[in-house]
């Protein structure tokens, strides 16, 4: 593999968007939130009434599914069916609903393909769940980005001010998620054995992106 890839793998929470973005940014990479994938599926199988549940019904809307980035400036935005969708894939119940239907195996392969088919040839970071383990095994750098789940949780309550979700919500939600990512059958939220493991819970954006730069010029 010519280009290269860094993988950011970790629960919610962890800081894995903010801290892509930014070493995506200092390496004049694309940054990929694959996480936005999963949450398009989810808004239009809400959308579209679809039955996921019902396996031939999953494979149709799938097989319809249209789902690409497009750089707008250094930013890639996503787009579903022509339209960009990113304004309405961040609430609580989008977030629970791809937790549920990205432990589907249909689901799963659909976008497999789609990722790895994103980059092309250019260098890019690539955050998610399954992104050293799964998607990007040969990735040239993978780390796995992790924090404390009350400390995850205060972060998302932090960012949620407006909603007027509760605290409480937050962390019962993000226990439940991140049991459903790491106790799915297919490509569960896991450390790569060749991972570099970050616990972020002391650390702000800026430390860990330095640590992930000085582990990248070092290797
Ligand atoms: O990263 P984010 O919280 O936006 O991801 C939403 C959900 O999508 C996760 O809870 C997880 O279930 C799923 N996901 C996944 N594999 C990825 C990225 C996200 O299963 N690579």
């Amino acid at each position: 593999m010519n280009r290269r890839i860094i993988t950011i793998d970790g629960p919610a929470g962890a800081g894995k968007t903010t801290v892509s973005r930014a070493l995506a940014r200092e390496l004049g990479c694309v940054y990929v939130d694959t996480g936005a994938l999963y949450r398009a599926v989810a808004f239009e199988i809400k959308y579209r009434q679809v039955n996921w549940q019902d396996s031939t019904l999953l494979e149709q809307f799938l097989a319809g599914l249209e789902l690409d980035f497009v750089m707008q400036g250094r930013e890639p935005v996503l787009i579903s069916s022509g339209r960009d969708i990113s304004a309405y894939i961040r609430t609580n119940e989008i977030s629970m609903l791809a937790s549920a239907t990205s432990a589907v195996p249909q689901v799963r392969k659909a976008l497999l393909g789609i990722q790895r088919a994103i980059a092309g040839e250019r260098d890019a970071v690539f955050e998610g769940r399954d992104m050293g383990t799964a998607v990007f095994p040969k990735a040239s750098y993978k780390f796995f980005l992790t924090a404390d789940v009350n400390v995850r949780a205060r972060r998302r309550f932090k960012e949620s001010n407006a909603s007027g979700i509760s605290f409480e919500k937050i962390l019962e939600d993000m226990v439940k998620r991140d049991r459903n990512d790491t106790q799915r059958v297919i490509s569960p939220l896991k450390q790569a054995a060749d991972a570099v493991l970050i616990d972020a819970t002391e650390l702000d954006v800026f430390q860990v992106v330095e640590k992930m730069k000085r582990i990248i010029m070092a290797i």
